[in-house]
């Protein structure tokens, strides 16, 4: 984590995507906002099918549409509006302006080319370089991420690399614009642990050389744990909390986002989890993004649902420092009683909730 005082990179408004048609038109995105700064981290976590990849291809510009369509929203880059944009401005800024990658490295990739190949591939269309002198900037991406032996490897085909280095043969690639913005999409998700953290601390390591804005997309609040500065907490097509990481572990607005926290093993014991709680999975299952529940859309799993809930959407509001030593500037969260629920905090867990144990 580092204290952040870069320029405003991104800026997401109101994003509104569908896809479908009549009655069964599945509302994705609901009026999804986020902002990420020059050199920091933003985690947009939730749980499977809440909308934060199809988030990130509007963002990029390559979400599939149809059958997708995007209804309403801005996302600005630097200030310009990119919803609507000439598609080929679009091209250009993807990559040297902001590079995604992706959960599968290996569908990527494409298998009959080498791995340095379609890394040079960029320096020479992008950059203008000879086949040679490509090859050998390849070479030193390699050698950026750290795959061992990268005058070699440059040479080899995906599959000859583990799922790690492939990995890290996607980050090379994305990093080779030198983009101003990395949109990660759940990129350790088909690694082990181990290798899951040497991924992460490449990402985080880059992002410092190079003052990026890194956007970490996961299901898992323990992977993001030690990197992130911010979180936005999706659900069905929402922002439903979003702080900076420190206030979002000690004071949860939101009970969908505590639900989450003891859904993960604890990591430490700043991080993840209720201390000494055993591990339960949110009950119940995501809406149907085709019949999202009227009221709070979370109402049918949450165990502090009262009246009120089922008929007033609770919108995304400034919930304020939930104790008197908290730093925290900025603390949003969708819940009709997120007040109540952050001072209560993470680690002192309401007498009901100590007796229902
Ligand atoms: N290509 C597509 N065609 C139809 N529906 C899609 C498509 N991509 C995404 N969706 C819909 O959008 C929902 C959210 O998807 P996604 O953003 O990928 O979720 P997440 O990344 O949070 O797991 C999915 O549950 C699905 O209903
Ligand atoms: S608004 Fe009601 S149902 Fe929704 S999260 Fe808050 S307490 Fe639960
Ligand atoms: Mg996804």
């Amino acid at each position: 984590m580092t204290a952040v005082s870069g320029a405003r990179l991104l800026e997401v408004d109101d994003l509104r995507v569908e896809f479908g048609r009549g009655p069964d038109t599945a509302h994705v995105l609901n009026g999804v906002g986020y902002h990420v700064d020059e050199g920091e981290t933003l985690a947009v976590l939730g749980e499977s099918g809440s909308g934060k990849s199809v988030t990130a291809q509007t963002i990029m510009g390559i979400l599939d549409a149809p059958p997708g369509r995007i209804t309403g929203g801005s996302v600005r880059f630097r200030g310009e509006e990119l919803l609507g944009a000439d598609p080929e401005r679009r091209r250009l800024l993807r990559g040297e302006s902001m590079a995604m990658i992706f959960q599968d490295a290996l569908s990527a990739l494409n298998p009959v080319y080498t791995v340095g190949f379609q890394i040079a591939e960029q320096f020479r269309f992008r950059r203008g370089m000879s086949r040679r002198d490509a090859m050998v900037r390849a070479a030193e991406m390699l050698d950026l991420v750290r795959i061992p032996n990268a005058q070699q490897r440059v040479k080899e085909y995906p599959h000859q690399f583990s799922g790690g280095m492939r990995q890290r043969a996607m980050i090379a690639m994305a990093l080779a614009l030198d983009p101003e913005l990395l949109i990660a999409d759940e990129p350790t998700t088909a690694l082990d642990v181990t290798v899951q953290a040497q991924i992460m601390e490449l990402l985080d390591e880059q992002r410092r050389e190079r003052g990026m804005g890194l956007i970490l997309i996961t299901h898992d609040l323990g992977v993001v744990a030690e990197v992130a500065d911010r979180i936005a907490v999706m659900y069905a097509g929402r922002i439903v909390e979003h702080t900076d990481a420190t206030t979002l572990y000690a004071h949860p607005g939101h009970p969908y986002t505590r639900g989450l926290m003891e859904s993960v093993p604890r990591v430490d014991s700043g991080a993840g989890g209720v201390a000494g709680a055993p591990l339960r999975p949110i009950p119940g299952l995501p809406p149907s993004l085709a019949a999202i529940p009227n009221g709070c859309p979370f109402h049918p799993r949450c165990a502090s649902a009262v009246d009120v809930c089922t008929d007033e959407v609770p919108p995304l509001r400034e919930i304020g420092p939930a104790s008197a030593t908290q730093h925290a500037t900025e603390h949003q969260a969708a819940c009709h009683f997120a007040e109540r629920f952050a001072a209560e905090g993470s680690d002192r867990p309401s007498t009901q909730e100590v007796v229902s144990r």
